[in-house]
């Protein structure tokens, strides 16, 4: 039998990819995307919810009679730290009521997505292990560890069958990021497009972990439909993609636009990515539910171009009339 999902944070970074993609496999029919306003794309089975509303919730998942619930919706780390103990309160209420709802209502799956955030100074920073020590240093971070927790407490406790990745910094061109340290990994793109020089926010060498938004769609596919014997970590699954610094990825982007000028203004989202892992060990994903990452460096960035040119184009401007207009 299909799922009928519920997606909360369905207009965000991940959400506006997965939630088409889920639609794809299941049926637009089963997959009820939710978020605090609606936007076009959606038109049918869009609900507004404000996911730390517990009672809302429980009203759309009953309306609907829904069997999964993919929890979205976050305040992400750059703009977590402008108000840390909202963020912390907004995180961890939803997450919170995702995981009672489900467990009211017999809800069978949850997708929880973690993220490299959740790592501190005692992790290693290169090829970071699963169980490496979490002392997160961003109110993001702190509110992913715990929920983190909590995914396993509902599942030891109520066999709630919550499944989790830590995804990295996810590259798309069909969504924009909004407010994370890792953004600049796709503004760098649109401006190589535009034709714009681009100012980036972290220090040339910052090397971090990423991920394409294909590989990343895909990976939490897998994960949902893995069997669930297979599913040996409670807590979060790391998962790799790539491994690049703000200096790497423009030089494979002045491959293909030499003019491209890119320069450095460090602000505060340094700190917090010199904390973050250079790169992740994702073997536990690998052994248990078969995660291999697709996208390298040159496809990615290949695609990246391709595929925000052809936009560009599609509403009718010319890279240079953007710029202009911008
Ligand atoms: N991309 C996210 C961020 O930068 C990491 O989870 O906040």
């Amino acid at each position: 039998m299909k799922p009928i999902i519920l997606v909360t944070g369905a207009n965000g970074q991940l959400g506006s990819v997965l939630t088409p993609a889920l639609r794809a496999r299941y049926g637009t029919d089963n997959v009820i995307a939710s978020d605090l306003l609606p936007l076009p794309g959606y038109e049918s089975r869009f609900e507004i919810l404000d996911a730390t509303d517990e009672s809302r919730m429980t009203e759309v998942v009953r309306q609907y009679g829904v069997s999964q619930i993919y929890h979205l919706a976050a305040i992400l780390s750059a703009s977590g730290e402008k108000a840390p103990l909202r963020t912390w309160d907004i995180n961890m209420t939803a997450l919170l009521n995702v995981l009672e709802v489900s467990r009211k209502e017999g809800i069978e799956k949850v997708f929880y997505p973690s993220s490299i955030a959740v790592f501190g100074e005692s992790a290693p920073l290169e090829n970071t292990p699963n169980n490496a020590f979490l002392d997160p240093l961003t109110a993001y971070g702190i509110s992913k560890a715990a929920g983190e927790n909590w995914a396993k407490y509902y599942f030891a406790k109520f066999g709630i069958d919550v499944r989790s990745v830590r995804y990295p910094g996810v590259i798309g061109y069909q969504s924009d990021p909004g407010g994370g340290t890792t953004d600049y990994a796709v503004e760098i793109f649109h401006s190589a497009v535009r034709n714009e020089p681009y100012t980036c926010f972290l220090e040339p060498g910052e090397t971090l972990p990423m991920i394409f938004m294909d590989d990343a769609i895909r990976a939490t596919i897998e994960l949902m439909e893995a069997p669930k014997e297979n599913i040996k970590e409670r807590s979060s699954y790391n998962l790799a993609g790539l491994s690049f610094s703000p200096a790497e990825v423009a030089a494979a982007i002045q491959k293909h636009y030499p003019d491209f000028n890119v320069s450095y203004s460090p602000d505060s989202r340094q700190a917090i990515a010199a904390k973050w892992p250079d790169s992740i060990n994702d073997s536990p994903a690998r052994d248990d539910w078969n995660w291999q990452p697709q996208f390298k460096m040159e496809e990615l960035v290949e695609t990246m171009l391709t595929k925000l040119q052809e936009k560009y184009a599609a509403k009718k401007l010319t890279p240079s009339q953007h710029s202009s207009a911008a």
